[in-house]
């Protein structure tokens, strides 16, 4: 039985535990006059998670010479806002890092792509001068966080779906929407909202297939752009895929308001140097969990 939006946001009132951590500290991270030590507190509750970032701080890619030995140590080090964006990746991979049959996303295909997404919005958002890539990180890495809900739905009407992929010539994403009645990205915003996330990733997770539509609609319209872009390379270089990867399309005029070289040259150049954080994501993923 396929639910109706409300039903299905009605089921889903379990926020996983570490999430709860991850969107008071950013609340906190975002209260310019923070009391540093409720902050330390607050991420030091959960042992596992400053296990981990302390690990993530110290590993090659931050290039600290002196080691960060506390929650403390890394909030002045690291500053409030790569805080947040690696505070959210570490405790998503619990969420993220799963099996979803119905998207046919074996376990850890998801969690790479959603890294992929991270690390490209991030460049993406350095190349094109956003206020904040390490937001663009986090609305990257969450974007399709609605997957984690829909999937058990789409999997009951896999054929169908696909049916109507094949013969409309349309994105599984669309063919999603048109079966159920609901697709994942409206519905990871409705969690994401229930869940108390941050409105600006609230936003960026309902529109991050259509930004084209987002006007009005959401506060931060490059943001969404940025994490379509990112999400739609993510698919065309092939990170885990699953299904949803079929008839991916990306919005060129989006690309040109990014004001990026959206001619092919300028999307090879693009592509090549995407290609070339690989390490990036590896070293993320070594070095998470
Ligand atoms: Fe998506």
């Amino acid at each position: 039985m396929v639910l109706d939006v409300d039903e299905l946001i009605n089921k889903v009132d379990v926020l996983p535990h570490n999430f709860h951590i991850a969107v008071k500290a950013a609340k906190l991270l975002d209260d310019f006059n923070v009391d540093i030590n409720e902050l330390s507190q607050t991420i030091g509750s959960d042992q596992a998670l400053v296990t981990q970032l302390l690990k993530l701080c110290n590993s090659a890619e931050y290039g600290f010479s002196k080691k960060i030995s506390s929650v403390n140590d890394a909030i002045t080090r690291l500053g409030f806002k790569t805080l947040k964006s690696l505070v959210f990746a570490i405790v998503s991979k619990g969420s993220l890092n799963k099996k979803l049959e119905g998207y046919d996303l074996d376990k850890g295909e998801l969690w790479r792509n959603s890294l992929t997404c991270a690390v490209y919005s991030k460049y993406l958002a350095e190349i094109t001068k956003y206020k904040d890539p390490e937001l663009a990180f986090t609305a990257g890495l969450l974007r399709d966080i609605g997957k984690l809900i829909v999937h058990q739905y789409v999997k009951s009407k896999y054929k169908k779906i696909l049916k109507v992929v094949e013969s409309e010539k349309i994105s599984f994403y669309e063919a999603e929407s048109q079966v159920l009645g609901y697709n994942h990205s409206q519905i990871g915003a409705k969690i994401a909202l229930k869940w108390n996330f941050p409105k600006v990733l609230v936003e960026t997770i309902e529109f991050h297939h259509n930004p084209e539509i987002a006007e009005g609609k959401c506060e931060d319209i490059k943001l969404a752009s940025i994490v379509h872009v990112a999400d739609s390379m993510s698919m065309m270089l092939g990170a885990g895929l699953g299904n949803d990867g079929m008839m991916y399309s990306m919005n060129i005029k989006i690309l040109e308001n990014l004001g990026l070289d959206a001619t092919s040259s300028g999307i090879e150049n693009l592509i090549s140097n995407m290609v070339d954080l690989d390490s990036q994501i590896d070293s993320l993923m070594s070095n998470i969990g």
